[in-house]
């Protein structure tokens, strides 16, 4: 493979220019990490400890094995939602390795309202079920919960993805052989009763867990009986005479050791075998990302500057260099791991979708990963550009990545707008992963866009009423609209609502993504099927 020709200045002035202007951004989005993840109100984290229980993420650090990496997911759900009164939406969700296996752990956080969920927490369990089901991925729950946050009753209980889907998915995972272990470290209560009793195996905290389907209060309602939480549902009882627990642990550093011990006795089923080369640091510095990465999404960037600081050795076997150059395909390594590339390099044509389509043949069929790295503002408009069929072109693309069965993994560096979204493998195209930069946009398509549609729709309305829209009236629309797609665009709206599984520093993008392939080999690739293409 050759190695990528940066043709970047690093001492020049429009790169430290972006430097100067990205540094804030990335420094904002460390800011809000550290404070997401101290937890509840400091008050509570006091009186948490104080009851001899760890944070969380202490948890989490105590279960994996030494030295190892944990990727932690959707860190910042929920952010700026509920007055941001549930960071991290109240749960830890995140891959890290126990006993040399991967492992998907789910810890509530119960210095946030209880460890209580409300539709975002709902979804970053589901989400992490699914992760595990994709990868097959042996789960430990954490448990440490009041179960469904009751105001928000009618957001959580009913629906196919709420309340009810933790349950159904680890019977689902279970009857795959994917092992479900729950360490119950606090309270849970109601439906939450279900998360220790339908797992495989699992532990109790003597005089700090409790599983029950009534706590005391409603066993009062209900009966006039009065009972501490511990006669109702602690571990002496569930390990001595209800047997819904299966081991009893003296506390939470006792208990995390059982898990551990637990997984001794865990086999990987099967594993996907890619032929690895050793890994190569790339030739250049993945900090220079900071002065070549999009902030103006106007500005174009040649995304070879940012492969070239990502893959292995900076090596790249570029395929159909000189055809539709606005989509960068090629073959590379990360981490030692082969890899095949689909980068924007500008808007979308009918030719551009054809080359898409056709390396992700060439990927499935050579059985390797794919990687999208999106920058990407939509298929082309026009009157000559829809006579000559884009959006059967466009479909064609669309279709391979939809049935492409290789493991996807895609990163917003950039905008990711409209039907582009769609074909670089945003989230409904089910990616393994998907993370984005905290300098990326995402939304249906730019506010500028938007905007003049919007008002051209209005205009034409009060043109046919004889009205007009005075000079004013417009503008005042517009910069509403321009506010509106600015908010709702931005990476901390998407990452809140779960639409992705993360922001990440850019120069992180090498060691997650190797980490993440790693993690796809834990399930055979599935042999791909694609169905009609539109000629
Ligand atoms: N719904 C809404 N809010 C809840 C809640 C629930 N199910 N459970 C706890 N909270 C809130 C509390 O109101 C409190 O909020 P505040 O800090 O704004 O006042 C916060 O969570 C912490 O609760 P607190 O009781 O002080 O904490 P704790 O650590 O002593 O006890 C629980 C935690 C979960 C054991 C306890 O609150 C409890 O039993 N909750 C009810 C659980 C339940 O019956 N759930 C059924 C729903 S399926």
């Amino acid at each position: 493979m050759f190695r990528l020709e940066s043709k970047i200045n690093t001492k020049g002035a429009e790169f430290l220019r972006n430097r100067d202007e990205y540094l804030p951004i990335l420094a904002k989005f460390k800011d809000t990490l550290s404070k997401v993840r101290q937890g509840g109100p400091p008050l509570l984290v006091a009186r948490h400890k104080e009851r001899g229980k760890l944070l969380a993420r202490e948890r989490i650090d105590l279960l994996v094995d030494k030295n190892t990496p944990f990727i932690e997911l959707s860190t910042l759900a929920a952010y700026d939602l509920y007055n941001n009164e549930f960071p991290s939406a109240g749960i830890v969700t995140g891959i890290g390795v126990i006993h040399g296996k991967e492992t998907m752990i789910i810890a509530n956080d119960a210095t946030v309202k209880g460890g209580t969920y409300i539709k975002e927490t709902i979804k970053k369990h589901v989400r992490a079920q699914e992760i595990a089901m994709e990868n097959h991925l042996p789960c430990v729950y954490l448990v440490d919960s009041g179960g469904v946050f009751l105001p928000e009753q009618a957001n959580v209980f009913p629906d196919k993805y709420d309340f009810g889907r933790f349950f159904f998915n680890q019977a689902r995972l279970s009857a795959k052989g994917i092992p479900q272990i729950a360490v119950v470290m606090g309270s849970c209560t109601a439906g939450g009763a279900y998360v220790p009793a339908m797992s495989d195996e699992t532990i109790i905290v003597r005089n700090q867990g409790t599983i029950f389907i009534g706590g005391p209060p409603l066993v009062k309602a209900a009966t006039g009986a009065e009972v501490t939480a511990e006669e109702l549902g602690g571990a002496e009882v569930h390990t001595s005479i209800s047997g819904v627990a299966d081991h009893m642990a003296e506390n939470d550093v006792h208990a995390i050791q059982i898990c551990r011990n637990i997984f001794e006795s865990i086999q990987r089923h099967e594993y996907q075998h890619l032929e690895t080369i050793p890994v190569e640091e790339p030739f250049y510095n993945a900090e220079e990302l900071y002065g070549i990465l999009p902030i103006d999404l106007k500005k174009p960037v040649d995304s070879r500057e940012i492969l070239a600081r990502i893959v292995d050795g900076s090596k790249f076997h570029e395929f159909k260099e000189r055809y539709a150059p606005t989509l960068v395909t090629g073959f590379a390594h990360i981490m030692g791991y082969p890899v095949g590339i689909l980068a924007n390099n500008g808007v979308l044509f009918g030719e551009t979708a054809l080359k898409g389509a056709h390396f992700v043949q060439l990927c499935t069929n050579r059985n390797i990963p794919i990687l999208f790295l999106q920058n990407v503002t939509g298929f082309i408009v026009g009157k000559e550009y829809e006579r000559g069929g884009i959006a059967r072109d466009g479909a064609k693309f669309v279709h391979a990545v939809a049935n492409a069965d290789v493991p996807k993994f895609t990163i917003i560096f950039g905008g990711s707008f409209g039907a582009g979204n769609y074909a670089m493998a945003g989230r409904a195209y089910e990616p393994r992963f998907l993370f984005m930069y905290p300098n990326s946009k995402i939304s249906v398509m730019g506010g500028e866009q938007a905007a003049n549609v919007l008002i051209t729709v209005k205009e034409d309305q009060l043109h046919a009423q004889g009205k007009t829209l005075s000079g004013e009236e417009r503008e005042k629309m517009r910069q509403t609209i321009l506010k509106k797609y600015e908010d709702e665009g931005s990476a901390y709206f998407s990452t809140a609502r779960l639409w992705d599984d993360g922001i990440i520093d850019p120069t992180d993008t090498r060691k997650i993504l190797g980490l993440s392939i790693a993690i796809s080999q834990n399930r055979k690739y599935e042999k791909t099927k694609y169905g009609v293409f539109r000629m």
